[in-house]
């Protein structure tokens, strides 16, 4: 990965980087080797089934924790290395709208008292005139209206949707550069949920803030992230990344395969192209304490082949597509090490 620094660099970057967490004496490698950038105006989807480490990457792209190795940069600047003003720069520019509100709302503060605490702690609202105004614009801009009728209640006065656009409210609260978009739409309808992320759109295009945008759902990153990219996570690797359109409409890892068989498709033709990736072996996730050798789908997998429990894949440019991906099999199908038969079967899978 080449050394990034100055104005060219990338607004976020996570080079390599690692989260273990240590739990009643095991080591649970909860992201490995992470590496992603987003730049200004950029949006990237995380996919992944639950437990796949899409959170502790955001978080670790929003600073709430630091890698166990690698590093994450913010416009080339380790965060590690950051100077006080560096960092309180950096706190302001990235912001975290957590996937669950009922954890992240403070139940005894009121919506003003909650977007009015970072207004005022970064010195962009001076006078209480200035708060109610910039309140009532933000709850505005996430369809909270009129926003008289919400300032004043607490979260547990709210339905769960209302919550959740109160945290992307209070994300706003201090035009974020980056704003890393933690399942914030799962609560709501569908026409909220549109109306949300068409204004995530506005403030991408319009404003250029770069966006991480999580979601078990592929249908969301086919929505949100069309023009983006979108990086697929299986047991903290990411297993597959690209252009969306190429990752739902050709995907290439068996997994990305299997994840978009599970989506409803009206679409006749996206609907025989995911007929022909095959099912897989096993429902069952490993569990992050006892991972499989090699590569970790491995025991899931309907191309799994020897090669595949001895090495753990790199991620790779995929033959003839625009992305790149995890998965031997397909990055080097003529492996002259592999079974003929092993080595046939896996190209004549793939759409
Ligand atoms: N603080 C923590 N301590 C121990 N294990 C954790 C912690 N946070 C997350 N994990 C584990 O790390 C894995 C990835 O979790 P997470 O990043 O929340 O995944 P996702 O957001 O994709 O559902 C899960 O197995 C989870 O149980
Ligand atoms: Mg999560």
């Amino acid at each position: 990965m080449p050394e990034t620094t100055g104005t060219a660099a990338p607004l976020i970057e996570l080079d390599h980087a690692s989260q273990v967490f240590h739990v009643k004496g095991e080591d649970l490698p909860a992201v490995s080797e992470v590496s992603l950038s987003v730049d200004q105006g950029e949006v990237l989807c995380l996919v992944g089934e639950s437990g796949s480490g899409k959170t502790t990457t955001a978080r670790l792209a929003a600073g709430l924790a630091a890698p166990s190795s690698g590093a994450v940069r913010y416009r080339g600047r380790d965060l590690a290395e950051m100077s006080r003003a560096e960092r309180r720069e950096y706190r302001r520019a990235v912001q975290y709208i957590h996937q669950d509100p009922y954890a992240s709302l403070n139940p005894i503060r009121s919506v003003r008292g909650t977007l009015s605490i970072p207004l005022r702690r970064h010195g962009l609202a001076r006078c209480a005139a200035d708060v109610d105004a910039r309140v009532d614009e933000l709850l505005s801009t996430v369809d909270l209206t009129p926003p008289e009728s919400y300032s004043a209640k607490f979260p547990h006065q709210l339905s769960g949707g209302q919550r959740q656009r109160v945290s992307v409210a209070r994300g706003l609260t201090l035009s974020p550069k980056l704003l890393i978009a933690d399942e914030s739409t799962s609560m709501l309808d569908v026409s909220i949920r549109v109306s949300l992320l068409n204004m995530f759109t506005r403030l991408r295009k319009e404003d250029g803030v770069g966006f991480i945008y999580i979601t078990h759902d592929l249908a969301l990153a086919k929505y949100f992230a069309w023009e983006g990219r979108t990086a697929v996570m299986y047991l903290g690797r990411i297993v597959e990344v690209g252009p969306t359109p190429q990752i739902i409409a050709n995907p290439q890892h068996p997994y990305t395969r299997a994840l978009l068989e599970a989506v409803p498709e009206p679409d006749p033709e996206l609907a025989a192209r995911k007929k022909a990736g095959g099912g897989l072996l096993s429902a069952e996730i490993p569990s992050l304490a006892a991972l499989p050798t090699g590569c970790t789908f491995h025991p899931r997998c309907p191309l799994a082949e020897d090669r595949c429990r001895a090495s753990v894949p790199q991620l790779l440019p995929a033959p003839g597509a625009r992305q790149d991906v995890a998965c031997m099999v397909v990055t080097d199908p003529a492996d002259p090490a592999a079974p003929a038969e092993a080595a046939s079967g896996a190209g004549g899978g793939r759409p």
